[in-house]
Formats: structure tokens, C-alpha cells, sequence
């Protein structure tokens, strides 16, 4: 019989137990559905499945009350034939900030005892100084390293610059490297250029993840296989495309069509197709609006996922009018910072200081202080120069680091964490709590009493929102709630709000007792309940943060600004601090309070030299534009 030659093998990595979910479903899919279908999907031959990490570890606390680990452990033994592989940020490893290098280290090495092989591991700006601990770890483990470039475009992202980091990570003692494209900004014919270019300069396989956002993916997929791509990454066709990967199927059977050795039975593919087509019916509730292919970017540059953040963060501010212009303030807000990839946390930083500088009407008037901490290096160091003016405005005399952020960071684990201790009951949990504390907490303590959900029988939609609504929630009577859509005519009420792109259910789950003007409400968000405290009650309005607050629209009696003195907030928001007493001094500048406004932390100034005299608020308030907050009185001295 006539041997069949192929032109290359390729290897593939099925992405539906976490990207693809991750990016359709907002991370809900639970364990039982990733498990029901291991008895094929473990048998197709995928170079990898894609399990665990990225925001997977985060949703099984949060939403899901899953204990991530457990997760992991029950896929190690249902896919014994599949490498298993995650996503881990770095320095970030699974959360939003640097942990120490002693929790780098124990995450990485835990990750792998419980059944990790192959680590996909990078920074946001793409600095390898908050990778290189956790990629020697891994190393240590004797595991599969994935060191990862973050794919952007702008003008010093160019193609030489990605190879040369290409080196870096093989240097760095990588197995195979990633091109992650997040936003879905490679094109086909630059996906060609790129990997032609790093396949003359690295040995090891190059692994293309780009996600279908802008339209690009499955055409950019087959082009970089045409110059030398070695794995590439998909999504089975019932959890593709979009803001997910392009279709398994078509892939595959495209390239085996061209000639290329990619070995995945086709008939297997549809039973796993099936399978998801009617597993994904049951998060109905979480599929964003936002999924779908834009092409905005095209003519924006601006990233598709960061125009529905910015949307809905402008309309929270009543400002949604102001959008072109701030789409025209995002490339000049990334040029100060050096352009930075447009990822999350970066495009959350950028996209808000954008909106702020055109509200506010002057550039760096309000900063947030997470563009504070960009700015002194607590991120890493920036892809380009930050514009020193910019920095300078910002910063003052502040220091600015230049060291790995992380080497500012004492040991986390061996900290006295004094009463969680006894629900600690492993290295695991002990890791969880240190990247988690406060859902770690809640999570720890429900499961000593018995109170995490079963998923184990979930058979419909009908189940898993019981599960979700009932078993994951105190129920109202736990709140002293006196009537349930009784009294006043305040039926009980469901409804979807999308905030930053990511979809809520909400419901109204009860009233309390009305007290010294004011009045509790019982929140159901996401299946967690939430008190929320609302004074003369009146209405409900999602705050400038996106989390609920009670807003007073019978107004308080701040005054309005109209002294030099006045200090106020350029838009809506809550306050988180405030930094002054009355009678404290205070030089033109000085920052007197922290406003929460669009998820994030904004420094208010005082705009002259004097005296705190007043001060009109306390932490907690919501505050609005038209009224004064504290008032500066001029200082003659
Ligand atoms: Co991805």
C-alpha cells in the first residue's frame, strides 16, 4: 500500500474547556459539563486541551463556588490520554496583581502535581522579567513551557521587535512559544511575515492562538501554517468564532484537504460539536451581546472588546456622546504610555484615563491610580519610553521603579493569617486564599457548613439556575426580610445588566425594614446576594463602579461649586477615601479624596493653597459633578 505524504504535521489544541467558554460564556461552564464529554474528547488525538487558568480559577470561586483545584484534579482523571495544559499571567498567575515569588513558585509546582502539562505563560507588556520565575518553575517541574508573546499592533510593535523576543523566550529555556493574538489584530498576511520571520531565528514550534474577534482568525491560522506554524488553536464549532477561536472542524479539514498530517477523526469532532451545541444552552444567561465578530478595529484601532468597555462605561457617566472623541484620545493616551498591548489590565487603564481626560475636558486632570501606578513601573516596564511630561504631571516627585516589580514583594505564604486558619486544610487552599482572600473566605466558610452547590446532577438550564440562584445564595429570610413583593407593589423583578462587556442578572430578591430613613435591599447578582442600603429610598441605579448602590434622588444638600475653594468630582461616582480633616493644610495639588468611578480609583485634587473647612461627604457617599465635596478655604497667611 502507497504511503500517503503530508507536507508537515500539525498539532491542534482544543481550547472549548476554557478559552472558548471563557470568552462566550463568561467562564460558567461547570465541571460536570467539562467532564461528560471526556470519553471522546480525550480520545480524538488533540496535541492539547486547554482546562484550566486565565479567568477559569477566579469563576469557579466567584460564580461557580467550585473548588478550582477539585476542578482540575477530576479533569486530570477523566483525560488520561490528553495533555492538559492552562493559562497563567505571569506574575499574575491567575489573579490581577503580583503575588511574590514564593507564591509564584508554589502555584506553579502545585498546578503541576494536580495535573497541569503545559504551561502557557505571559505578561500583558509583554516583559519577561514577570514571567522568568514561573517559567523556571515550571522548567523544575520537568513541564511543557509555553513562553508567550502578546501580539499588538502600533508603531514600535513591529515585526523585528516580536522576534527578538521570540529569542528571548527560547534563550529563557522555552519548549514551544505562543503568539497570543487576544484581540484578534493579526492579519493573514502579517501572521505570515511574523512566523516565517521567527522560524529563522528559533528552533522550537510556534503555537498561534488568535481569537476571532475581528474576523481575521481562521484565515491568519492557515497562512501562518503555510509559513511554518507548528500548533494552532481552535474552538469545536458549537463553542467558535467570535470573540472565541475559529471552528475546529473546518480547520482541520481544511488542512488535511491542503495535504497537511492532521490526524482528528471528524466524526469524533461532531459528537463533541453536539455535545456543546446542547451543554451551551444551559448558560443562556451569560452570553454577551459582545461576542460577536466586530470589525470596528479596522477603522479604530481600537480593539472590539475595549469599545463595548468603553461604551458602557461612557453611558454610566451620561457621557455617551463623547464617544468619537474618546476614541480618538485612546491611541494618544497609549502613546503616552509607551503602547502598552491593548489587554486587560492595560486596556482597562487606558481606555479609563481616555474617557477621563475628554469628560474632565483636560488631559490628566483626574487620574485613576492605576494609571498612577503604570506610571511609576508597578506594572513592568512599558513596550516604549512613557512621555516624561505626561509622567511628570501625574507622578510629582513621586519615585518612579525600574526594578521587577515583584522583587518590591516580602514572602505571601508564611504571613499570619490569624482566623482563616482553621479552614485552611491544604497548600491549595492556603494558595487560593493568598491569591482570593475575601471570596476565598466566604468560600472556605460555606464549605465547612455544607453550603456549596452540587453540579453533579445539573441536567438543564432549569437546574443549573436553581443551583446557581438558590444553593450558591443566603436566601432572604437569612436577611430578616419582611416582604417579598408585597408590600407597596414592589413586585419581585429580573433583569440583564451588561457592564464592561460582561453580562449580570440581576434580581430584586426583597426589601428590609425601614429604619432612621433607611432601607436595605436584597440584590441577587450573578446568583450572590448583595445588601444594599438605600437612604429615603427612592430608586436603584448601577453605580458609576458597576456594582449596585442605593442612589438618594431626593438630592443631598451639598452645595453646588461655585468657590475657588470647591473641590468636586468631574463625574459620578463613590467615595473610597478620603485623605484629609478639617483643619488640614493643604498645598494646590495635594490629593484630598479617592472618587470610584468606572471600576476604578480616582485622585481628586484641590485646586488651590488653604484650609480643609468643610468637608460635605463620608466614605461610601455617591457623589455627583454638581455638588461640592470639600470646600479649600483660601489661606492668607
Ligand atoms: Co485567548
Amino acid at each position: 500500500m502507497e504511503e500517503k505524504t503530508y507536507i508537515r504535521k500539525i498539532g491542534v489544541m482544543e481550547t472549548a474547556l476554557r478559552d472558548a467558554h471563557q470568552s462566550l460564556l463568561a467562564t460558567r461552564m461547570t465541571t460536570p459539563d467539562i467532564l461528560g464529554i471526556s470519553n471522546v474528547l480525550d480520545n480524538i488525538g488533540f496535541w492539547s486541551l486547554e482546562v484550566w487558568g486565565g479567568a477559569t480559577f477566579d469563576s469557579c470561586l466567584r460564580f461557580l463556588r467550585e473548588d478550582p483545584w477539585e476542578r482540575l484534579r477530576r479533569i486530570r482523571k477523566a483525560y488520561k490520554n490528553s495533555r492538559l495544559q492552562m493559562l497563567l499571567r505571569g506574575q499574575n498567575l491567575v489573579g490581577y496583581r503580583h503575588y511574590a515569588d514564593d507564591t509564584v513558585e508554589k502555584f506553579v509546582s502545585l498546578s503541576a502535581d494536580n495535573g497541569i502539562d503545559v504551561f502557557r505563560i505571559f505578561d500583558s507588556l509583554n516583559d519577561f522579567r514577570n514571567i522568568k520565575k514561573a517559567v523556571l518553575t515550571a522548567k523544575k517541574k520537568k513541564k511543557t513551557v509555553e513562553g508567550t508573546i502578546c501580539y499588538t499592533t502600533s508603531p514600535v510593535h513591529t515585526n523585528e521587535l516580536f522576534v527578538n523576543m521570540a529569542v528571548e523566550l527560547e534563550e529563557m529555556g522555552s519548549d514551544t512559544i505562543a503568539i497570543k493574538d487576544m484581540a484578534g489584530l493579526l492579519s493573514p498576511a502579517n501572521a505570515y511575515e511574523l512566523v516565517a520571520m521567527i522560524k529563522k531565528k528559533v528552533g522550537i514550534p510556534i503555537h498561534i492562538h488568535s481569537h476571532s474577534t475581528c474576523g481575521f482568525a481562521s484565515m491568519s491560522l492557515l497562512k501562518a501554517v503555510e509559513a511554518g506554524a507548528d500548533i494552532i488553536d481552535t474552538a469545536i464549532s458549537s463553542l467558535a468564532s467570535g470573540t472565541s477561536h475559529p471552528p475546529t472542524e473546518s480547520i482541520v479539514f481544511t488542512l488535511q484537504e491542503m495535504g497537511y498530517d492532521i490526524n482528528l477523526d471528524l466524526e469524533k469532532l461532531k459528537e463533541v460539536a453536539d455535545y456543546f451545541r446542547k451543554a451551551r444552552k444551559k448558560y443562556a444567561a451569560f452570553e454577551s451581546e459582545y461576542t460577536s465578530i466586530n470589525t470596528d478595529m479596522i477603522v479604530t484601532q481600537v480593539p472590539g472588546g475595549m469599545m463595548s468597555n468603553l461604551a458602557s462605561q461612557l453611558k454610566e457617566q451620561n457621557a455617551l456622546d463623547k464617544m468619537e472623541e474618546v476614541l480618538y484620545e485612546v491611541p494618544q493616551v497609549r502613546e503616552d504610555f509607551g503602547f502598552p498591548p491593548l489587554v486587560t489590565p492595560s486596556s482597562q487603564i487606558v481606555g479609563t484615563q481616555a474617557a477621563l481626560n475628554v469628560i474632565t475636558g483636560e488631559k490628566y486632570k483626574v487620574i485613576t491610580s492605576e494609571t498612577k501606578n503604570y506610571l511609576k513601573g508597578y506594572y513592568g516596564k512599558s513596550p516604549s519610553e512613557v512621555n516624561k511630561e505626561v509622567q511628570k504631571k501625574v507622578l510629582g516627585d513621586e519615585e518612579v521603579i525600574t526594578v521587577r516589580p515583584a522583587d518590591l514583594l516580602e514572602p505571601e505564604l508564611n504571613k499570619d493569617y490569624g482566623g482563616i486558619k482553621e479552614y485552611i486544610l491544604s497548600d491549595e487552599d492556603l494558595l487560593t486564599y493568598v491569591l482570593f482572600p475575601k471570596i476565598a473566605e466566604d468560600f472556605f466558610k460555606d464549605r465547612k457548613d455544607g453550603k456549596l452547590p452540587d453540579y453533579s446532577n445539573i441536567e438543564s438550564e432549569t437546574d443549573l439556575n436553581a443551583v446557581l440562584q438558590t444553593e450558591t445564595s443566603k436566601t432572604p429570610d437569612e436577611f430578616d426580610v419582611d416582604n417579598i413583593g408585597r408590600d407597596g407593589g414592589l413586585a419581585p423583578s429580573e433583569f440583564n445588566v451588561t457592564v464592561h462587556g460582561e453580562s449580570y442578572k440581576i434580581k430584586i430578591a426583597g426589601v428590609g425594614h425601614k429604619s432612621d430613613q433607611k432601607r436595605p435591599f436584597f440584590l441577587n447578582v450573578d446568583g450572590v446576594m448583595e445588601e444594599v442600603v438605600i437612604e429615603s429610598l427612592t430608586e436603584i441605579v448601577p453605580s458609576a463602579g458597576g456594582e449596585i448602590v442605593g442612589e438618594n434622588i431626593a438630592r443631598s444638600k451639598r452645595p453646588s461649586p461655585k468657590r475657588e475653594g470647591d473641590v468636586y468630582a468631574p463625574m459620578p461616582g463613590r467615595i473610597s477615601k478620603i485623605m484629609v480633616k478639617e483643619g488640614s493644610p493643604v498645598k494646590a495639588g495635594d490629593t484630598v479624596l479617592i472618587v470610584e468611578a468606572m471600576k476604578m480609583e480616582n485622585e481628586i485634587h484641590t485646586p488651590i493653597d488653604g484650609i480643609i473647612k468643610e468637608i460635605y461627604i463620608k466614605e461610601g457617599d455617591s457623589v455627583n459633578p454638581d455638588e461640592t465635596l470639600i470646600y479649600v478655604e483660601v489661606c492668607n497667611a
